[in-house]
C-alpha cells in the first residue's frame, strides 16, 4: 500500500464505524475498511516474519488496529456492553464529527470578492437565487452501497434525488448554460456483478423532466484510483479494475451552448509545429475508404493551440488539496474523502464559462469548484450541508481577495 493510501486509512476506519448499524468485530472492520479503501483481500494475509519459531503478523491489520486505538483514545469509539471485548461502535461524539445544517437554516460560511460559500442544504438556497447561472459544476454523492460519512441516496432513489437537487438550478440556468456532473460508473446491483443502470435513467430523466440535453460524456481517467470493485475484480475475477469516472455535460439550449474549446487550447507539440511551419501536407492524400482527405497545404496554417481530446487524465490528489488536508488535520476537522482534482474543475470552468459569469456547486464538499472558479476569475456560489467541510474548504481561500470567514460559522460547526 502506497504512502498516500496509508494516509487515507484512518478516514476509512472512522467511516466504517460511522456507517455500521451494529458494533463491529475486528474481522468485520477489516472487511469494511478493505471495501472502502479498495484493498486487495490477499493484502490482509501478507505477514511480516518475526522470527524462526514465531508466527508472523499482518502489518495492514496492525495499522488498522492502531487507528482503532487512536479513535478509542479520542473518545470516538466505545466497547459494546453486551458483546464485550472486541466489539466497538462509534460514540455520539464520533458521530458528531460532521454537523449537518439544520433544515431551513442557511448560514454564511465564508466569502471572497468573487464568491460565497453557504453552510446549508442546497434545497434551501437555489430556489431563491435571482441571477442567471452559467455553470453548475458538481460531483454529487455517489449512490454507494457503503455510504461515506456524509451519506448518500441509493441507486434506486438517485434519479428523483438528483432531479430535486438540480431543478431550481436548471430553472436559473442562462440560455446555453451547462450542468456538468462527475458521477460514478461503478455502482453495482445488490449482490450482483451487473452495473446499475442509474446513469442511463438519470440522463433520460434530466432530458424529460428538466429539458437538459446531453452534450458530452468525458471519461476522467484517474491513474491513482484504487483497484476495484474488489468483490467482482479480485474475488470472483469477472470484472476489470476500474480506472475512470464519467463527467457528463448537460445544456438547456444546445444551439446557444456557451462551451468554447478555444478557451482551453493546449500547446502544439514541437513535431506538429515543425510540420505546420513547413507548409503542412505536400500533396493530396486519401486515407482508407476515402473518409479522410488531405490536400496540399492542409495543416499549413498555424493555430493558437491544439483542441483538447475529450478524455481527462488526472490523479485525484493534488497539491492544493494536500495543503487543505494538512490544515484540516491540524485543526481537528474531518478530512473530506471524495474531492475532485482542482485541474478537473479548472478545465470545465474555463471551457464552459466566460470571466465574470456565475458558477455554482450545490454539493461543494471542500470547495474545489469554488476554488477553481476563484482562480479563473468567475463568480461563484456554493452550498455544503456539513459545517466542518465548509470550514475545511475555507482554508483554501485565505489568500483570496476579500476573504472573510464568518464568526458564527466557526462557533456553530
Ligand atoms: C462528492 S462530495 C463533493 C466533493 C467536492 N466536489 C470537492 O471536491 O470537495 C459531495 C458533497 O455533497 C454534500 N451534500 C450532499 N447532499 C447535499 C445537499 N442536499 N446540500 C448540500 N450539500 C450536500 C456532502 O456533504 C458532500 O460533502
Amino acid at each position: 500500500m502506497s504512502a498516500l493510501r496509508q494516509a487515507e486509512l484512518f478516514d476509512h476506519v472512522l467511516e466504517a464505524y460511522g456507517a455500521a448499524s451494529a458494533p463491529l468485530s475486528n474481522a468485520q472492520l477489516y472487511r469494511e475498511v478493505g471495501e472502502r479503501a479498495g484493498i486487495d483481500p490477499e493484502a490482509w494475509a501478507e505477514q511480516i516474519p518475526l522470527g524462526p519459531d514465531q508466527p508472523g503478523h499482518s502489518m495492514l491489520k496492525r495499522r488498522v488496529r492502531w487507528y482503532q486505538q487512536t479513535l478509542r483514545e479520542l473518545g470516538l469509539l466505545q466497547r459494546d456492553a453486551d458483546r464485550g471485548r472486541g466489539f466497538w461502535s462509534i460514540t455520539p461524539k464520533g458521530r458528531r464529527k460532521l454537523t449537518p445544517a439544520e433544515p431551513g437554516r442557511v448560514l454564511l460560511g465564508f466569502s471572497t470578492d468573487l464568491g460565497l460559500a453557504l453552510w446549508a442544504d442546497a434545497g434551501d438556497v437555489f430556489l431563491h437565487v435571482d441571477e442567471p447561472i452559467a455553470l453548475c459544476l458538481s460531483s454529487l454523492p455517489y449512490p454507494l452501497a457503503r455510504p461515506r460519512a456524509y451519506g448518500n441516496p441509493t441507486s434506486h432513489e438517485y434519479v428523483d434525488w438528483t432531479i430535486r437537487l438540480l431543478e431550481p438550478i436548471a430553472k436559473h440556468l442562462m440560455p446555453g448554460g451547462s450542468i456538468c456532473l462527475n458521477l460514478s460508473n461503478d455502482i453495482f446491483e445488490p449482490g450482483s456483478p451487473a452495473r446499475s443502470d442509474y446513469l442511463e435513467r438519470l440522463v433520460i430523466a434530466l432530458k424529460d423532466r428538466l429539458g437538459l440535453w446531453k452534450m458530452a460524456l468525458d471519461p476522467w481517467v484517474n491513474p491513482t484510483k484504487p483497484p476495484g470493485p474488489i468483490r467482482w475484480a479480485s474475488i470472483t475475477q469477472q470484472h476489470l479494475n476500474v480506472a475512470w469516472e464519467p463527467v457528463y455535460i448537460f445544456c438547456n439550449d444546445p444551439v446557444l451552448w456557451m462551451a468554447k474549446n478555444q478557451r482551453v487550447l493546449e500547446p502544439h507539440s514541437e513535431r506538429h509545429l515543425a510540420y505546420v511551419r513547413g507548409g503542412g501536407a505536400k500533396r493530396a492524400k486519401t486515407n482508407g475508404d476515402g473518409a479522410y482527405r488531405l490536400y496540399p497545404g492542409s495543416f499549413g496554417r498555424e493555430t493558437a493551440g491544439r483542441i483538447p481530446k475529450n478524455v481527462r487524465i488526472l490523479p485525484h490528489r493534488c497539491a492544493d488539496k494536500e495543503r487543505a488536508r494538512k490544515l484540516a488535520i491540524e485543526q481537528s476537522l474531518p478530512v473530506h474523502g471524495a474531492t475532485m482534482p482542482l485541474k478537473l474543475a479548472q478545465f470545465y470552468i474555463e471551457y464552459l464559462t466566460e470571466q465574470g459569469q456565475l458558477v455554482v456547486d450545490p454539493c461543494a464538499g471542500w470547495g474545489t469548484t469554488a476554488r477553481a472558479a476563484e482562480m479563473a476569475g468567475r463568480r461563484w456560489l456554493t452550498t455544503e450541508q456539513m459545517g466542518e467541510y465548509v470550514l475545511g474548504a475555507s482554508n483554501r481561500f485565505v489568500d483570496a481577495d476579500g476573504f472573510e470567514l464568518f464568526g458564527a460559522m466557526r462557533h456553530a460547526a
